[in-house]
């Protein structure tokens, strides 16, 4: 099974979408650690209730956000994951620390990248008139949320869509997502070649759509 840790700030939906996957049989990996930057994160406590080794490791433990993400990721490592999740993970990662990751680190984020990286992603598609919104699975780089897409998933935005509505019709695509990416990942068919994606060995014109 693929070694995964999986990066987590809040409520660990998606984490705990991998997990059920992993426990049914139907993702071939094993979870090395869940990490959060936030001590009461419930992704941690989903992750104890299947006995996942977790780690808590608050910002101001470190001087600066620099030696931060050094300290975490350098505990990270010694987990040796093959791939890292970044799971509704909310901070922006020294790219220092990301270089020696590159090609193994993956996050969620909910919009059709390149549109809306960043926060408040639902506002912003109801306020541009979207008709479409969506999540993007991609590669992570030190460009914020602008590293190279592996897949999305796509809702329609309703007339009367709140925000609150659209989050929430929206993770369940990001489970479904998030679960279907890392079991091409865990099969060896997905891989980062510099800035292209492949698949099956065969370069991707556009993020799948899965
Ligand atoms: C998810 O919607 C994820 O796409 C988003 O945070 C939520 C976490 O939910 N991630 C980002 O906004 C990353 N910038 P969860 O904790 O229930 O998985």
């Amino acid at each position: 099974p693929l070694r995964v840790a999986v990066l987590a700030s809040g409520r660990g939906s998606n984490l705990q979408a991998l997990i059920d996957a992993q426990r049914a049989g139907t993702l071939p990996i094993e979870f090395v650690l869940v990490a959060s930057d936030k001590v009461h994160a419930h992704a941690l406590r989903r992750a104890e209730a299947v006995g996942i080794p977790t780690l808590a490791l608050a910002p101001k433990s470190a001087p600066t956000r620099a030696a931060y993400d050094a300290e975490l990721f350098a505990r990270i490592a010694v987990a040796d994951p093959q791939l890292i999740v970044l799971a509704g993970f909310m901070r922006i990662i020294d790219p220092a620390v990301l270089e020696p990751w590159a090609g193994r680190i993956v996050n969620i984020h909910p919009s059709l990248l390149p549109k809306y990286p960043g926060l408040h992603t639902h506002r912003r598609a109801i306020d541009a008139g979207d008709a479409l919104h969506g999540a993007t699975v991609h590669y992570v780089t030190a460009e914020l949320d602008g590293g190279p897409p592996i897949a999305r998933a796509e809702i329609p935005i309703h007339a009367g869509d709140t925000p609150e509505i659209l989050a929430e019709r929206l993770l369940a695509e990001e489970h479904r997502l998030l679960v279907a990416v890392v079991a091409l990942i865990a099969a060896g068919r997905i891989a980062l070649d510099g800035t292209r994606v492949r698949l099956d060995g065969t370069a991707l014109g556009a993020p799948l759509r899965l």
